[in-house]
């Protein structure tokens, strides 16, 4: 099965055979040169099935990003302008030109890394997405945001820009952790919570993702799931692109993750050896917490509430970070939340699932009882 979506002017083509657009699409722009983005996973479990695949990618120059984990490890710490300057250098050595295009071949990082390269480079340079995560299947890729780390903090450096082509391949599933694969469904469970009360209950009820308890098996057929996730994300940032209102609703239980994630990048992460917490886990984290928010907020029924505690304790692994250091930090990293406007913190939540709102002024002490909550309910 194949399915095709437009956002923009770029074709985003979901399924096993996707990679016939690739091939349509090389055969018709001819770019110069043609560069591949890879980390030694993506090198290793996705590269040779691409160019078995498309024959004319055998020529093209890959180039991999060292010094990322073993199998499925976390690599943000490659999401950095050292790393920015490090490409375009050899980028620039290779003779990059105007009309050469850029292929990004991996998660989220590489995406979001690669994207900003792309479009910096000689001014920007044509790039298309081959997302190789359920993260960035279902979200990275798509969208037109790129942006890159500063120190600790998260995404501080970007921009919006598109890739030309995306290619989503679920085949590339089977060969990531279970980890990296279970963490990111929070980003599923998401376009759940923000948009579609029908999709929530096929989620987490019907016992047709989640059997059990346990995750789909990432060998089934992620085609369909992966596209619904994509047409709500479509309908969303059609609606508002450069993020000013309604495209926030996809930020719920990011403020929190967020400020999670730069607090473990700067507490735990201390040797800089990319012990990041993933994204998805944070966002587990931030999913609780910001409908905790909402049920303080908005009156977000409090069984239901519980029930989607209940339901992210048993689908995500337990989170290991001090949470009683982070709530006596996460103030400060919210700090520089990009949605906030007059040093007040605006928070996207939900009144009820499938109801979100934007733009929410959120006290300092409804942040904290929320990590509270957290703690209570889930940690131990
Ligand atoms: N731009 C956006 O809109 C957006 C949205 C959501 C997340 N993000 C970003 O995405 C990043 C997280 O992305 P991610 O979860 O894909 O993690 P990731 O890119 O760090 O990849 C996780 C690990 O999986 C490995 N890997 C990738 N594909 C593989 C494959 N097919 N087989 C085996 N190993 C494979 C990678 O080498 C890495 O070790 C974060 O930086 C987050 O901020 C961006």
């Amino acid at each position: 099965m194949n399915n095709k979506f437009i956002l923009h002017n770029t074709i985003i083509s979901v399924g096993d055979n996707s990679f016939s657009d690739l091939k349509e699409f090389l055969a018709s722009s001819n770019p110069t040169k043609i560069f591949i983005l890879v980390d030694q996973n993506t090198k290793k479990y996705c590269l040779p099935r691409i160019l078995s695949l498309v024959s004319s990618l055998k020529s093209a120059c890959v180039l991999e990003l060292k010094g990322c984990a073993e199998h499925s490890g976390n690599i943000e710490v490659l999401k950095s302008m050292n790393m920015v300057n490090d490409i375009c250098i050899k980028l620039l050595n290779y003779n990059i030109d105007r009309d050469s295009l850029i292929i990004n071949l991996g998660g989220g990082v590489i995406c979001d890394l690669g994207g900003f390269v792309a479009s910096i480079i000689k001014r920007g340079v044509k790039f298309i997405n081959i997302p190789t995560t359920l993260m960035a299947q279902v979200d990275a890729a798509i969208g037109g945001k790129v942006a890159v780390n500063l120190k600790n903090h998260k995404n501080q450096v970007g921009l919006f820009v598109d890739p030309v082509l995306i290619i989503v391949c679920p085949f590339f599933n089977r060969s990531i952790s279970n980890f990296n694969f279970v963490c990111a469904f929070s980003e599923v469970l998401k376009y759940g919570l923000i948009y579609d009360l029908k999709f929530w209950k096929q989620i987490v009820y019907d016992h047709d993702l989640v059997f059990k308890n346990q995750i789909i098996d990432q060998a089934s057929d992620l085609t369909e799931l992966i596209s619904k996730c994509i047409q709500i994300k479509i309908e969303i940032v059609n609606s508002d692109y450069y993020d000013i209102g309604h495209r926030r609703k996809l930020n719920f239980g990011h403020s929190i993750a967020h400020a999670f994630e730069s607090y473990v990048l700067e507490h735990v992460d201390l040797d800089g050896s990319g012990n990041a917490v993933h994204h998805g886990l944070a966002l587990s984290l931030g999913l609780v917490c910001e409908t905790y928010i909402s049920y303080r907020k908005f009156n977000f029924p409090k069984m239901i509430l519980n029930d989607i505690a209940l339901k992210i304790e048993q689908i995500f692994p337990p989170i290991d970070y001090d949470l009683i250091k982070f709530k006596k930090l996460v103030i400060g990293y919210l700090k520089s939340d990009k949605k906030n406007l007059n040093g007040q913190y605006q928070f996207s939540l939900i009144k009820e699932i499938g109801q979100p709102i934007v733009n929410c002024s959120v006290s300092e002490s409804e942040i904290i009882d929320s990590i509270d909550y957290y703690i209570n309910k889930m940690w131990k």
